[in-house]
């Protein structure tokens, strides 16, 4: 069985309906504080070795639809290891688009047999007081490249390293072998 190696950087691509927060998760981890106009897409930004837990400089990619193509939104899955498709956990629409649009949008860019991992991120979690994540088994289930989903506030900075973290990890310690046994024979 082959296995994709593991790289020496991680690029981290955010994906998601406009204005979930995928700008501000961006800009509140590397700033460590809560900014309320953001631009509409973040700089590309990459994390020193050091300063990242597991010792792996990062990249982070922000895409943003009203600005980008869709071919250039393609590009950009090509060339990450892990994407968040991140969702505001106030507008169930924005969660539903995930299934309906954004991981089979994910799974055309990707080769047959090499899906990579996806984090499904809940944002905004200081403006409900239950949660979500019942709602995402399904999705989970269905689309098993979702190694992980994590709730997060890029407002309140709960979850917000964790969940870069998560993407992290989801590179560099795969939980699912990332090809099929069934795929190579
Ligand atoms: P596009 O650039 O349109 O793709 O949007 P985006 O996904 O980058 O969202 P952006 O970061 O621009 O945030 C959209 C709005 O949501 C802004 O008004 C933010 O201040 C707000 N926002 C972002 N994160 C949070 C959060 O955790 N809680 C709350 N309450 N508001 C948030």
């Amino acid at each position: 069985m082959v296995y994709e190696s593991i790289p020496r950087t991680v690029r981290i691509l955010l994906l998601g309906e406009p204005g979930v927060g995928k700008t501000s998760l961006i800009l509140s981890l590397v700033t460590e504080e809560f900014t309320e106009h953001v631009p509409p897409k973040a700089e590309e930004i990459t994390i020193p070795a050091d300063v990242t837990p597991e010792q792996v400089p990062t990249n982070i990619v922000d895409i943003c639809t009203a600005e980008q193509s869709l071919e250039q939104v393609a590009e950009e899955i090509e060339r990450a290891h892990v994407i968040c498709i991140v969702f505001s956990v106030d507008r169930q629409e924005t969660l539903s688009k995930i299934a309906s649009y954004w991981l089979p949008f994910v799974r055309e860019n990707c080769s047959d047999d090499y899906r990579k991992p996806v984090i499904l991120v809940g944002n905004k979690i200081d403006l409900i007081d239950y949660s979500v994540i019942d709602n995402i088994w399904d999705i989970a289930e269905e689309y098993p490249e979702v190694d992980r989903c994590i709730e997060c506030s890029a407002k309140s900075l709960i979850n917000v390293s964790e969940m870069f973290y998560n993407a992290q990890k989801a590179v560099l310690h795969p939980i699912s072998p990332i090809y099929s046994i069934e795929e190579q024979e």
